[in-house]
């Protein structure tokens, strides 16, 4: 059929979290693709493995008390389960902790080793003496150099935006022991990345990248190359370096090898010729679907890593922007941070696969994920345009002609237009113009519905002696259904499998050479995709809202929730309750929270800071001079934003209803509960 040969991957997510919406942009984008090539009958394998290496990942497996290995085995499952749910199909799905990664990982760094391209020289790091491990910029946290905001990284403030290394941070602690650091030397292992200098910017301008990437690849080419450092002292969870002891390469090393160590498992598993796909004279294509956030890995490290140690570069890198809902970069506290699972949970996938396709172009701009505009492109789209053919012809052939369709088609004008619109619509999906695609497609369901409505099958259906009419009006609605599902296939995989189901004549190949099926018996309807629930969406907001004040829940007694009465305590217990009427001398907005606002209290002997979730209730100005309710010896409680010391008491159901105490209450100022 054709003699292309594929290979395609995604970015490699990291094993220290769930798969989100945002993750999956990428994912669908890429399977999208994979699914039109394998249609279009091209070989294309789509690789992919879970990124396991590095700090926060040892750190995390530390804090759950289980091994590093056992970590990255419970997120790999998680994550291919996700993956699989919203139809992603790999052909490979491994990990970069692996013995194909080690084996490529030392092969082609000794490569580039011998050739030269690797040298060593000692630096300077912070140290954390308790836990005894040097610390990368994110584990350090401190005080603004430029603006003194607390509680800052080591790469830069949240709160003015400076950037600055993490000996420049005042009074700064590792945010692992809460320990000073120290400064401490040690050898580290370099990529002469300069090496590559001529040979990138061939590569980069060699049409492998799109247009706005190489704009920013010139920038980058021009402020010059500099060395990459490529390896990380123990404890550190990785490959140990050959040659040096207590060595390991940095996880953004062997990630993109993971690639190559993906295909690689799976040539031993379906006997593919690796070299085929790999060697410097491959005639494969190789593509790497990315984020446009680690376009710098993947245009310069990458190719000049492969070319270096005698492997082939990519033919392109294709990069995407990043998802945003309704708006605004995922939240948690908005509840828009939404993983793969909690959408599952209560929504189809292939509704967020045709949004994302109705969405996706061969840019890099983000794409926002608007609810409102979800639920009506899905509604109207997939459900009013596309399912809708099939549901309104379905009924006669099956009640008046035992399923059969016609022996003629009615129009085979319209049926060649619909063959014909194949070249465009490929075009758009080889080009990865997927909203484009969708549009075209969506044009051809309105014709198809036109049609329908300009013959008027429900009053054929009245009127004697019309039998033949009807059917083929019907049978030319279901063949063209056919066409517009075979066309959304890539994007839809499983309601195309049930329309295949429904068609009965095997699986809907891409349309180029379609021909509409004449006397042929086709099965029952079954309703194939039902529309938006509101509500479910509602409730995905709902469920991925963090919960910024679970620990000890005040419930309203008067509230539609059912709110059972928690086990009872003795006075004992409730007289270990410090209470007291405090008076609020100061409130403020909370950087990056929506629920909480700072109140400085004064308890009578002493003042706090207290953060609390009213923020939905009053403005900070309201709440000056006002006397609340607060628990004084609760323990302090570290969060995001800096430590809480105490609770505040509210009434109220919540939201907008929530009261605190105010001065009125002037009688009862001085009251001591205690
Ligand atoms: N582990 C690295 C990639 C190594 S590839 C050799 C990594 N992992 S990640 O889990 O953070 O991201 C995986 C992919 O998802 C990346 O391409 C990243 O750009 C993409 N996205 C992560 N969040 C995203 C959005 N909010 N929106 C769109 N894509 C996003 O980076
Ligand atoms: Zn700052």
């Amino acid at each position: 059929m054709s003699d292309r040969k594929i290979l395609v991957t995604s970015a490699l997510p990291y094993a220290n979290g769930p798969i989100h919406l945002g993750h999956l942009v990428e994912y669908i984008q890429t399977d999208i693709w994979v699914r039109f090539q394998k249609q279009r009958g091209n070989r294309c394998y789509f690789v992919c493995a879970d990124d396991t290496h590095g700090t926060p990942i040892m750190l995390r497996a530390d804090r759950e008390g289980i091994t590093p290995e056992q970590l990255i085995a419970k997120v790999g499952v998680e994550h291919l389960a996700d993956f699989t749910e919203f139809g992603v199909a790999f052909d490979n799905y491994h990990s970069t902790h692996s013995p194909e990664n080690q084996f490529f990982s030392e092969l082609i760094y000794t490569r580039l080793r011998d050739a030269g391209h690797i040298s060593s020289h000692t630096i300077t790091q912070a140290y954390d003496p308790v836990k005894e491990m040097f610390l990368p910029d994110r584990f350090i946290v401190g005080d603004c150099p430029k603006c003194g905001a607390a509680k800052q990284y080591g790469d830069g403030c949240e709160v003015c935006g400076a950037t600055y290394s993490p000996t420049e941070l005042k009074n700064a602690v590792s945010a692992i022991s809460g320990e000073k650091p120290i400064e401490k030397d040690s050898v580290h292992y370099f990529f002469n990345l300069a090496d590559f200098t001529d040979m990138l910017t061939a590569w980069t301008n060699g049409g492998h990248l799109q247009a706005e990437v190489c704009n920013k690849l010139a920038e980058w080419l021009a402020g010059g190359l500099r060395q990459w450092d490529i390896s990380r002292d123990a404890p550190y969870f990785g490959f140990e370096i050959p040659d040096a002891p207590g060595k390991y390469f940095y996880v953004w090393l062997d990630a993109p090898i993971g690639y190559m160590a993906s295909f690689k498992n799976l040539c031993t598993k379906q006997a593919l010729d690796f070299d085929e796909f790999w060697a410097q004279d491959s005639t494969a294509e190789l593509y790497h679907f990315i984020g446009k956030d680690i376009i710098y890995f993947h245009a310069l490290f990458w190719p000049a890593m492969l070319s270096g140690a005698g492997f082939r570069t990519p033919s392109a890198i294709f990069a995407h922007g990043f998802l945003t809902v309704n708006g605004e970069k995922m939240s948690k506290s908005r509840g828009t941070f939404i993983t793969a699972r909690t959408y599952l949970e209560h929504l189809n996938p292939e509704y967020l696969r045709y949004y994302f396709a109705a969405k996706l172009s061969a840019g890099v701009d983000d794409i926002d994920l608007n609810f409102d505009d979800f639920s009506q492109r899905v509604n109207s789209d997939l459900v009013g345009k596309v399912v809708n053919i099939a549901s309104r012809c379905s009924g006669f052939i099956s009640k008046r002609f035992a399923n059969q369709l016609s022996a003629d088609c009615a129009e085979p004008a319209l049926f060649q237009d619909f063959v014909t619109a194949h070249t465009h619509i490929a075009e758009f999906y080889e080009h990865r113009e997927f909203g484009k695609a969708m549009r075209e497609i969506m044009a051809l369901a309105d014709k198809a519905n036109q049609y329908i409505d300009d013959k008027k099958p429900w009053l054929v259906a009245k009127q004697d002696g019309m039998d033949t009419e009807l059917q083929a009006i019907c049978s030319m609605g279901i063949n063209l259904f056919g066409l517009l599902v075979a066309y959304l296939k890539p994007v839809l995989p499983r309601l195309a499998q049930q329309a295949e189901q429904f068609l009965n004549a095997g699986e809907l190949a891409w349309p180029s050479a379609a021909q509409p099926l004449l006397q042929h018996t086709i099965n029952d309807f079954q309703p194939l995709m039902t529309r938006v629930d509101a509500d479910k969406i509602a409730a995905i907001v709902e469920a991925s809202k963090e919960n910024l004040e679970k620990t000890a829940e005040i419930k309203p007694a008067a509230s539609k929730k059912f709110a059972p009465i928690a086990d009872t305590i003795g006075f004992d217990d409730f007289a270990k309750l410090d209470l007291r009427i405090a008076k609020i001398l100061a409130a403020q907005h909370v950087e990056g929270s929506d629920k909480l606002l700072q109140l400085t209290v004064d308890i009578g002997d002493e003042t706090r800071t207290i953060f609390s979730g009213i923020k939905s209730a009053y403005a900070p100005e309201d709440l000056i001079g006002k006397l609340t309710l607060v628990i004084a010896n609760l323990a302090p409680r570290k969060m995001r934003f800096g430590t809480s010391e105490g609770m505040v008491l509210a009434a109220g159901p919540g939201d907008k209803e929530i009261w605190i105490l105010s001065p009125e209450a002037g009688a009862v100022a001085g009251l001591q509960v205690k």
